[in-house]
């Protein structure tokens, strides 16, 4: 039996990325998956068909700003008529905005603190009624290695991301006796669209930095995805794993 047989799992931010890795690996573990980004184009269509033709699962994306509060209510509401019953939550989606803070502007800090942290606030609230019925769910947060050690130029982000590791590990506290986890992953440098905007000075020195000498892939964090996803972590809650290379914050 595959991993992840007969589960749904919703993945935020998944037109790309981290996100997209993250639903191939569900797929291919026997998940049905739900997709969500701002904008939904022809080739997020076409990975949707791909995946349920190879893979044999139910695949649906849908369109909406996941740090809009009442947008991710209309949204748990249309999903739960399509697909009756979520067994995972990803919060993936973020975005960086980075600048010296003296430098920062307030709505860069505001932007980055509501699309990266808030939304995990919405989309968690909307559907963790729903997994207190089932009186079973996963959820998994996507930190980062700066919401451990900080960044110099992205005070907005690591605030974002360290936010994300305290609101995990409390509601790990307040919903594990409902059979509910909550986890967090802190990946390192991973090699996505996000971060080719990098410069190459930034880039290389990240690369010093890291014990394996090489930034980690989308399938990279989407093993772990896959493991806290699943029954093989369901003892497994309030954690964040790190995955970085071995990389020192
Ligand atoms: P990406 O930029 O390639 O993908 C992010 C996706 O989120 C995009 O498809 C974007 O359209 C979507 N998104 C942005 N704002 C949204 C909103 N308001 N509503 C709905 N969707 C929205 O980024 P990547 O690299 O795949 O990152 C995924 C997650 O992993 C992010 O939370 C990021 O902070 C985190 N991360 C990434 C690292 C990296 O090195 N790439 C390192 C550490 C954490």
């Amino acid at each position: 039996m595959k991993l992840l047989e007969n589960k749904t799992a919703v993945i935020t931010g998944a037109a790309r990325g981290i996100g997209r890795a993250i639903a191939e690996k569900f797929a291919l573990n026997g998940a049905n998956v739900i997709i969500t980004d701002l904008a939904i184009n022809a080739d997020v269509e076409n990975f949707i068909d791909e995946l349920q033709k190879k893979y044999n699962v139910k695949a649906k994306a849908y369109a909406f700003d996941v740090s809009d509060f009442n947008a991710c209510q209309d949204f748990t509401e249309k999903l739960l008529k399509d697909f009756p019953s979520i067994d995972i939550l990803v919060n993936n989606a973020g975005i960086t905005r980075d600048n010296l803070l003296l430098r920062m502007s307030e709505q860069d800090w505001d932007m980055v603190i509501k699309v990266n942290l808030k939304s995990v606030f919405n989309m968690t609230k909307a559907l963790l009624q729903h997994f207190m019925k089932n009186r079973s769910g996963s959820i998994i947060n996507m930190a980062s290695v700066v919401g451990i050690g900080g960044n110099a130029g992205q005070a907005n982000y690591s605030a974002s991301k360290a936010g994300i590791i305290g609101f995990t590990k409390s509601i790990a506290q307040e919903v594990g006796s409902r059979n509910i986890r909550c986890n967090a992953i802190a990946p390192g440098f991973i090699e996505t669209p996000m971060t080719a905007q990098l410069p190459d000075d930034i880039r290389k020195d990240w690369m010093n930095k890291i014990p394996l000498k090489r930034g980690g892939t989308p399938d990279d964090v989407a093993n772990v995805a896959l493991f806290l996803a699943s029954d093989l972590a369901s003892y497994v809650s309030g954690q964040v794993i790190n995955v970085c290379g071995g990389m020192r914050m």
